[in-house]
């Protein structure tokens, strides 16, 4: 059991047979706001995230492409995956690769254990396998093909024939863990999120279980079965394992008792692997279920789930070269409720990104510090018994969007949270057109009232660089920069998130400097 100040949170490992697309970048910043979010709480937060390199799948991506799966692996990790956490700006604390010995050692480990304990058996597997899913299907699982595929099995994801498979493999005894499931689901009703994911697993496993299938005996691309060198793992079986090989699981108890469980934040297509098949594995080797099972959306294009093997993938970097990493995140996490589909569009993420962000938030912070710098040469000005109804106004929204923020991101529900903290942005800026501190600036005996309203919206802007720092990391970097904050408050991923709706904290006499465009107009190339 893991303290409670711990917070473990972990995205699936990807697998290397292509570049990343916007799904996957998706998860990661999903997971990289929880787990900033959780940071500034004062918790201490892990995020893990990797690659899944072994299986058929990238053993036959690497012959088509003359290297070895080791090399193509290598390649796809370095050229790739790597660049798309720096391209996203996520702070993962570490990062997994299957192939990693440590990996390898664990998880071998792991599967003697549960041989010992009786719970893998030799048998005779025979039935169908879809190499993109990497999964085994039943048939009532599979579709007609059609056009070129006419007449055969299809599986329903990749619409390719499944291929049938007949050969002696060990099994985990999967089946024995129906009634343990469907206890630890009634037990820990959170346990599977959303409640629509849940009801269908629930289903699912009331519906009874088969044993596992966790080794093949033609594949060389995977770790092999510690008592039987004819044998290599499962990919699934010991892709799983990733979130406790990466924890010290095995070689270092201590690291691993103040980790685990984890969070494990996943996309909807693979909730039954995380669910079902984990939490099973991790029973029989009398290990603790993961903290929580959360499964997003999918991210549509044209009606259809964007995907590698349909060629819909638009790259993270294609977003992030015209918009910036900080408009990526706050886009698929503002503008998709977490947990349901959401499609994608050019042009909604334009008009967002004009809307809320360079005109709401970006305007906001520019037109707060150009006054303070010109009304009081840069020096926050003291509000000093001049506070009124519209002032206190703010100092109320700022405590309440702090509030609901932290109840929502308790439940996983970021975009409810940054819509909340969004209430500061829009209420600040009515309050600007409403207070009109440039007409106040006029006259020396509207002075006290022209430092009450800077004071409020600066120190409004002090918040919401907290508040958002965890989905922004960049462009509220550079606004505590300007703010001059740190200097008397210390640095940003410092300030406690529940603290951040406090009011009058920025210190008055703070000398503010100047901000660079938080968000600058993008060039249309029309
Ligand atoms: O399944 N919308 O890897 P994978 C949202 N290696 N998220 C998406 C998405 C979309 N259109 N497409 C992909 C595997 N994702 C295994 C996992 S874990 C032990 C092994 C994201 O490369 C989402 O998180 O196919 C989904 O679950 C994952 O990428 C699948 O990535
Ligand atoms: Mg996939």
């Amino acid at each position: 059991m893991s303290s409670p100040s711990s917070f473990f949170i972990a995205t699936p490992i990807f697998y290397v047979n292509d570049v990343p697309h916007i799904g996957h970048g998706y998860t990661e910043i999903a997971a990289d706001v929880l787990a900033r979010w959780n940071r500034q709480n004062g918790k201490d937060a892990w995020l893990l995230t990797g690659t899944d390199e072994h299986g058929q799948k990238i053993q036959r991506t690497a012959v088509a492409n003359g290297v070895s799966p080791q090399e193509w692996a290598d390649k796809l990790v370095e050229d790739a995956w790597l660049p798309l956490l720096k391209t996203l700006d996520i702070a993962n604390d570490d990062f997994i690769r299957t192939t990693e010995e440590r990996h390898i050692t664990a998880v071998q480990k792991f599967l003697t254990r549960l041989y010992d304990k009786g719970f893998i058996y030799k048998g005779e597997y025979e039935g169908f396998y879809c190499v993109g899913c990497e999964e085994y299907k039943a048939s009532a699982d599979l579709a007609e093909g059609q056009a070129e595929f006419e007449g055969e099995k299809v599986c329903p994801i990749h619409g390719r024939p499944v291929e049938v498979l007949k050969e002696t493999n060990y099994f985990f005894t999967l089946s024995k863990f129906q009634d343990q499931l469907l206890e630890l689901y009634k037990t820990r009703p959170d346990f599977i999120q959303p409640e629509s994911v849940r009801n269908e697993i629930v289903a699912f496993v009331q519906r009874g279980l088969d044993d596992l299938s966790i080794s093949r005996a033609q594949l060389e691309w995977g770790i092999e079965i510690p008592w039987d060198a004819d044998h290599v793992t499962y990919v699934w079986f010991e892709a799983l394992l990733n979130y406790i090989t990466a924890t010290g699981w095995g070689s270092d108890e201590e690291t691993f008792a103040t980790r685990w469980p984890a969070v494990q934040l996943v996309g909807k297509d693979i909730a039954r692997f995380h669910a079902v098949i984990w939490p099973a594995m991790l029973m029989a080797a009398d290990l603790e279920p993961p903290a929580r099972v959360f499964a997003h959306g999918w991210l549509l294009v044209g009606g259809e789930k964007m995907s590698k093997s349909k060629l819909t993938g638009i790259a993270p970097s294609d977003i992030t070269e015209v918009f910036g990493s900080d408009a990526f995140r706050y886009y698929f996490l503002r503008a998709i409720t977490f947990g349901s589909d959401g499609s994608f569009s050019w042009e909604d993420l334009a008009a967002r990104y004009e809307a809320e962000l360079a005109n709401g938030f970006g305007n906001l912070a520019s037109r707060v510090l150009s006054m303070i710098a010109r009304y009081f040469d840069g020096v926050v000005p003291d509000p000093n018994g001049e506070l009124g109804d519209a002032d206190q106004a703010i100092r109320d929204t700022m405590h309440k969007a702090t509030a609901v923020a932290m109840d929502a991101m308790e439940r996983f529900a970021i975009n409810e949270a940054i819509q909340s903290i969004w209430t500061i942005v829009d209420e600040l800026n009515g309050y600007l057109t409403e207070q009109e501190p440039w007409v106040l600036a006029k006259s020396d005996e509207t002075r006290g009232r022209l430092a009450a309203v800077l004071y409020t919206a600066a120190d409004g802007l002090r918040a919401l660089a907290v508040l958002l720092s965890p989905v922004m990391p960049a462009a509220t970097a550079k606004l505590w920069t300007a703010l001059n904050a740190g200097e008397k408050l210390g640095a940003l991923e410092g300030q406690l998130l529940s603290e951040a709706g406090k009011s009058d904290v920025l210190p008055v006499g703070t000398v503010v400097g100047a901000l660079e465009p938080l968000f600058p107009r993008i060039e249309s190339e029309g």
